[in-house]
């Protein structure tokens, strides 16, 4: 969606629940997932990728939309995940209509036009998909039944958002509901694979820098105390678990080349001339690997964050890159961090994690490699 103010209107409509403020709803639902996570590792820790995909699916379509996803086999998640696999189109040079725009006039039914077929798949799946959860959020609030369930229901952001329609013009109203169900969408797009590679790459530094692991639970530990799990209201007194997030962060964004952009205009930088409609990616990865300021940037380090038992405030954070740039940057961010805090603080508070053990007894080593897609 380029900028301008359909896209101002639904930044809107999604910043109202997601702006630093309003983070504290959502926490509730985050913890109960979270806690449902440590239960799910306990019972089948060899399932690890599966569980942590379902712990952030379950976590955003529950805020959103007010639904309770099943344990396993979701059929919410699963076409949520047919519309996701959108996300290869990403990948400038995916297909050859990116490089020559005139194949975009090229009928879906011409041998080689795989382009238009996937994109038709994908346009149908989402459509499916926004429609069918909108109604699932929209009806449950008024759903006769428990009031706590009407209760619990009408909480779901896509259903707040649907109860301040204005109702004044038959058009209007339509163009308000289908922003509605574009935030439900993208919400859910944005924030679930995402949350899903960082806390992945977090299990795989932990298994990588056993010390790292040893030093977050020794504070844990201390400011928490064996009875209880951690908690959102912990976040200020485990200033090394903040500098474990930002390095989780930092160190295998997922996001490297962030996400393209185009020129809207012709412009001039540095004295190269940027003709308008050119694609711009952005170097995360060079900035948040960049040695000068993150010295020895492959090593998983969250102490060059701190300073003196707290987190230090002259070193960049790298939240500045992993989350994008300028007006397009990422609106989920807060809660991104919010949700990675307490997955990662709970989940070191419950367990050792460690790479697996081979038929000997011995731990076997781990070398970890990224997917080569747009998102890692
Ligand atoms: C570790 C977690 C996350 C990372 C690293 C991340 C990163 C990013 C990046 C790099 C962008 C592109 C910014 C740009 O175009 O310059 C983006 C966009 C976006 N993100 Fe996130 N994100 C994360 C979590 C979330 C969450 C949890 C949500 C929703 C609750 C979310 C919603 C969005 C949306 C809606 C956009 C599109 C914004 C637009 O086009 O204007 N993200 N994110």
């Amino acid at each position: 969606m380029p900028y301008g103010s359909w896209w101002r209107r639904h930044k809107r409509a999604f910043w109202q629940h997601f702006h630093p403020a309003s983070i504290d709803r959502h926490i509730s639902i985050q913890k109960k997932y979270t806690r449902m996570f440590l239960r799910k590792l306990l019972a089948e820790p060899s399932r690890l990728r599966e569980h942590i995909r379902h712990t952030f699916s379950a976590t955003v379509v529950k805020i959103l939309y007010g639904v309770d996803v099943a344990d396993r086999d979701d059929r919410y998640i699963a076409l949520i995940g047919k519309v996701l696999s959108v996300v290869v189109a990403f990948t400038p040079g995916k297909y050859f209509v990116d490089v020559f725009p005139i194949l975009q006039y090229v009928p879906k039914w011409i041998p080689g036009a795989g382009f238009q077929q996937d994109f038709e798949t994908w346009r149908t799946a989402a459509l499916e998909v926004k429609t069918m959860l909108f109604r699932e959020a929209t009806e449950r609030v008024g759903a006769p039944g428990s009031s706590l369930y009407a209760e619990d229901a009408g909480r779901s952001v896509i259903a707040q958002l649907a109860e301040r329609v204005d109702h004044e013009t038959r058009e209007a109203a339509f163009e308000e509901y289908e922003i509605i169900k574009n935030v439900g969408l993208t919400a859910f797009e944005g924030g679930a694979d995402t949350t899903f590679s960082t806390l992945q790459s977090f299990f795989v530094a932990m298994s990588l820098f056993p010390e790292v692991q040893r030093k977050a639970q020794a504070e844990i530990d201390f400011v928490v105390g064996p009875n209880r799990l951690p908690d959102y209201s912990d976040r200020d007194a485990l200033p090394y678990v903040n500098a474990l997030v930002k390095e989780a962060l930092r160190w295998q964004p997922v996001l490297p080349f962030s996400l393209p952009h185009s020129t809207t205009e012709d412009m001039e930088y540095s004295g190269y001339f940027i003709p308008k409609g050119t694609i711009l990616m952005p170097s995360s990865w060079a900035c948040l690997h960049d040695p000068e300021v993150y010295p020895e940037p492959g090593r998983f380090i969250p102490d060059r964050f701190m300073r003196d038992g707290q987190l230090d405030p002259d070193v960049r954070d790298p939240a500045r890159f992993a989350f994008g740039y300028g007006r397009r940057i990422c609106p989920g961010r807060h809660f991104a961090e919010a949700a990675l805090f307490l997955n990662i603080a709970m989940v070191l508070y419950a367990f050792d994690i460690a790479s697996p053990i081979d038929d000997c007894g011995k731990p076997t080593h781990i070398e970890p490699r990224m997917t080569d897609t747009m998102l890692m």
